[in-house]
C-alpha cells in the first residue's frame, strides 16, 4: 500500500532575507516515524521548524504536511517551542495552558470550551500524568512539569505530529529521561520530530537520526553517518569520546568491530 508522508520537503532552501540557511533540504517523515535531529547552534534546526509550521516561506522547493501546505496541515502538528519563559513567573494554571491548546485563532477573548475540548484537555493532561496538578500555577511547577504542561497543550490540539524543540534544555537528566519515556509512548499514535543536541539521550530513544547543519543528512535509519559527523561537527573525535553511544555508530569499513566503550 502506498504510504504517504506526514512530511514532504523536496529541493527547499530557505532563510532570512539575503542569508540563506537551509540549502537543498529533501526529507520525508511518515506516521509512525520518530525522527531526532541534530546538529550544531545556528545550523538551521529551528527554521527547519519555522517551514514546516508555516511561519517562514521557504524561497525554493516543495514542502507538504498531510498532503496539503504548511498553512493547511499546520492544524494537524502540535509545537513544542524551544524556550518557554512566557508563564514561568506568571500565576496562570495548568488547565489554562493546556486550554490555549484549544482556542481557536482570533477568539482569543472567548474562553468557551466545548465539552469536546474539555474532555481534549483532559486527555492531554491524563497522557502526560499532569492531570492531578492542573490547578497549579505553572510558577509551582519543576521544570520538567512545565515541560509536560507544554506537550500537553501540543496534544490538545490533537495532533497527528509532534514537533519539539529542544524540550530538554532547561530540565534535570531525570526528568529528560521522562519526558524522553513519554514521547516514546505517544509515538505509538503520533508521529514525532524531535530536536536536541543531547545526542546520547537522543540516540537512545529516537527511531532514525538525522543532523541539520545548512543541509539535512537523513537516511531513514539510526546510523550517525561519516557524512552527518562531518557536517555537524568539527572533531567527530571528540564527540565519540565524549560518549556516543555505541551502537549508533556505523561498523568499521574493514568488517572490524569498533570498540569505542572506553
Ligand atoms: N528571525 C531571524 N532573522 C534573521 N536570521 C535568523 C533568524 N532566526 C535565525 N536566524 C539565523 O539563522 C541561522 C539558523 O538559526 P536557527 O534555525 O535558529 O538554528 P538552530 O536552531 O539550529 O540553532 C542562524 O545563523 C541564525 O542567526
Ligand atoms: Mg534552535
Amino acid at each position: 500500500m502506498f504510504r504517504q508522508a506526514v512530511i514532504s520537503i523536496s529541493d527547499l532552501w530557505a532563510g532570512y532575507e539575503a542569508d540563506t540557511v537551509l540549502e537543498d533540504v529533501n526529507f520525508d517523515m511518515y506516521q509512525d516515524d520518530y525522527v531526532g535531529l541534530i546538529g550544531p547552534n545556528g545550523g538551521g534546526k529551528t527554521t527547519l521548524i519555522r517551514v514546516i509550521l508555516g511561519l517562514l516561506q521557504p524561497d525554493r522547493g516543495k514542502i507538504t504536511v498531510m498532503g496539503a501546505s504548511p498553512k493547511e496541515g499546520r492544524r494537524h502538528v502540535g509545537y513544542v517551542p524551544q524556550f518557554q519563559v512566557e508563564d514561568k513567573h506568571f500565576p496562570i494554571s495548568v488547565w489554562d495552558v493546556v486550554a490555549m491548546g484549544r482556542l481557536k485563532p482570533g477568539l482569543f477573548s472567548n474562553t468557551f470550551l466545548s465539552p469536546h475540548d474539555k474532555e481534549a484537555i483532559e486527555k492531554a493532561l491524563e497522557q502526560t500524568n499532569m492531570l492531578d496538578l492542573r490547578k497549579r500555577t505553572m510558577n509551582e511547577l519543576s521544570g520538567g512539569q512545565r515541560q509536560r504542561v507544554y506537550i500537553s497543550r501540543a496534544l490538545a490540539t490533537e495532533p497527528k505530529i509532534l514537533l519539539l524543540d529542544e524540550p530538554t534544555s532547561s530540565v534535570d537528566s531525570q526528568s529528560s529521561t521522562q519526558l524522553y519515556e513519554l514521547l516514546a509512548e505517544l509515538n505509538e499514535r503520533i508521529a514525532i520530530l524531535l530536536i536536541s543536541h543531547d545526542l546520547t539521550a537522543i540516540s537512545t530513544y529516537v527511531k532514525t537520526i538525522g543532523c541539520v547543519n545548512r543541509q539535512l543528512f537523513y537516511h531513514h535509519s539510526k546510523e550517525i553517518t561519516e557524512d552527518m559527523l562531518h557536517s555537524a561537527y568539527e572533531c567527530p573525535i571528540d564527540l565519540i569520546a565524549h560518549g556516543l553511544p555505541h551502537r549508533v555508530l556505523p561498523s568499521h569499513q574493514h568488517g572490524e568491530e569498533h570498540d569505542r566503550t572506553n
